[in-house]
This record gives structure tokens, C-alpha cells and sequence, in this order.
């Protein structure tokens, strides 16, 4: 039977440890981080992502100012907010909500981020660093995952690793970071040939799909690492994730739960990115 990976415990330990950061900042040059959020539309879940930020950053000791757009905004009436919390001194962090509303192009809206406000580090410059492995951000999800899989003590280092799904949000800088820790990374997605084949192979798997249940039991290698990125609902409303649950935590080693495993290291992330911003801010 797998040991569970406590992602809620993890991040809660991060958040703390961001917190007291934050507070040491404050005291020494009276800068608390700010961290802006924008909510286009009112997708339900996307407004519950966004309420967890605005809880997390008061428990942080953080600024948040929360910009609500209805779903008919222009896309100039956002990069027009963008750029004035781009201008402002205390906001520190941008994070505008995705997916956005179809009218508007997702990629003008990230490029009019500024880098050194990027807290999802989805700008083309914070990408391009991650790739060369010289950054201020990590991407959250990916980020906090690493931090999943160094809470098992279990070195990445020459593990064949697999990422199901190739997002630019999760799967694609999944990859790189695992990269970074001399994992050697495949990339899985719906063109894949043998998917059960290559996740078999896996020590250390990660599944960012949104696909209840891709994952069986027959695509685990007995002892693998397994990490379930997926949100989804199952037919009785439930969240679950991309993984049979039930079936593959008896033959991995170590296994994240849905809800309380990926979710909440997101959020903590994000909190570390935007002390990190005000910090770099704080020596300018
Ligand atoms: N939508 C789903 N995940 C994310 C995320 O990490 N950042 C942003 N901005 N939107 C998202």
C-alpha cells in the first residue's frame, strides 16, 4: 500500500515559512507583498480558486486586491488594467485567472504582464528562463509538485519519469523541472502511440490530463511515485483526479490525493513567487 503524499500538510508548512518571510520583510524595509488577482466572467470554479488566494494571502500577512471583470470585458479593458498594476508600486504579483472568455487572446493577456510581476510565470521571458534553468519563478503546479516528490527523500536524479499531458501550464514545465534533476523525462499526450507502455516505465509518474481514471492500475510500475494533477468530477459530483485511486495506490510507493495533494502546493507556490517578487522589488 502507498504512503500518501500530505500536500495539504506540505504546502501549510510552506505558507508558514512564507509568512514569517514576509513578516521579516515588513519589519526591515516596510514592504508587504501585494499580489493582484483578476477574475474575468464567473466561472464557479474559477471564483473558488480565486477566493483561496484572497484567504492565502491574509493568512500570508499579504496585500491582495482582487479585480472582478464581467465576462463581456474587452480584452483592452484588461491589458488597460494590467498595465496600471503594472505601474503600481504595491502590487508586487498579477495573476489574471485562467481560461479567460473566448474574445479575448490569452497570450496578449500574459505578454502584457510584466516579467518581474509574473507570479504564474507564464511570460515568454520567465518560460525562456526556466528553460535555461536561470529564474526568479518557478511555474506554481509544476514547482509545487517538485516539492511533493522531495518530501519522499527519493532522489529524481536518473529516474525515468513520465508526464502525461504536455499543457504550458503544468505538462511542458512538469518536464523541465524534472529535467533539471536529471530525470529522464518523457512526454506523454493524446497522439502517444503505447500510453500505458510509457507510464509502465515510470518511476516517478505525473498525470495532468482532466480525465477521471486514465490512470489504471496496469499502467503502474510496482514501487512508482505517482502524482495526480487532474481536477475532475466524477458521475456522483465527487472532485477526483486523473488516477484510479483505489486500484493504483496498492501498487505505488508513494501517491498524492485528490483533493489534498497537488491543489493546495499551487496556491503555496504562488504565495512563495509573490514574496519573491517583493523581495527583488525591495532591491531595486
Ligand atoms: N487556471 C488554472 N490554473 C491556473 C494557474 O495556475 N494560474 C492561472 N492564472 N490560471 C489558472
Amino acid at each position: 500500500m502507498a504512503n500518501l503524499i500530505n500536500g495539504k500538510e506540505i504546502a501549510a508548512n510552506v505558507r508558514e515559512k512564507v509568512r514569517l518571510e514576509a513578516l521579516e520583510l515588513k519589519n526591515r524595509t516596510g514592504i508587504i507583498p501585494g499580489l493582484a488577482v483578476i477574475l474575468v466572467g464567473d466561472d464557479p470554479a474559477s471564483k473558488i480558486y480565486v477566493n483561496n488566494k484572497k484567504k492565502a494571502c491574509a493568512e500570508a500577512g499579504f496585500n491582495s486586491f482582487e479585480h472582478l471583470l464581467p465576462a463581456s470585458a474587452s480584452q483592452d479593458e484588461l491589458i488597460a488594467l494590467i498595465d496600471s498594476l503594472n505601474a503600481d508600486p504595491s502590487v508586487h504579483g498579477i495573476l489574471c485567472q485562467l481560461p479567460l472568455p473566448g474574445h479575448i487572446d490569452e497570450r496578449a493577456v500574459i505578454n502584457a504582464i510584466s516579467p518581474e510581476k509574473d507570479v504564474d510565470a507564464f511570460h515568454p521571458v520567465n518560460v525562456g528562463k526556466i528553460m535555461i534553468g536561470s529564474y526568479d519563478f518557478l511555474p506554481c503546479t509544476p514547482a509545487g509538485i517538485m516539492e511533493l516528490i522531495h518530501s519522499t527523500g527519493i532522489s529524481v536524479s536518473g529516474k525515468k519519469c513520465t508526464v502525461v499531458g504536455r499543457s504550458n501550464i503544468v505538462g511542458k514545465p512538469m518536464a523541465m523541472l524534472l529535467l533539471h534533476e536529471n530525470g529522464t523525462v518523457t512526454v506523454c499526450h493524446s497522439k502517444t502511440a503505447d500510453l500505458a507502455a510509457e507510464c509502465r516505465s515510470a518511476d516517478i509518474l505525473v498525470a495532468a490530463v482532466g480525465k477521471a481514471k486514465l490512470i489504471t492500475a496496469d499502467m503502474v510500475k510496482e514501487g512508482a511515485i505517482v502524482i495526480d494533477v487532474g481536477t475532475n468530477r466524477n458521475s456522483d459530483g465527487k472532485l477526483c483526479g486523473d488516477v484510479d485511486f483505489a486500484e493504483v495506490e496498492k501498487k505505488a510507493s508513494y501517491i498524492t490525493p485528490v483533493p489534498g495533494g497537488v491543489g493546495p502546493m499551487t496556491i503555496a507556490t504562488l504565495m512563495r513567487n509573490t514574496l519573491t517578487a517583493a523581495e527583488l522589488a525591495s532591491k531595486k
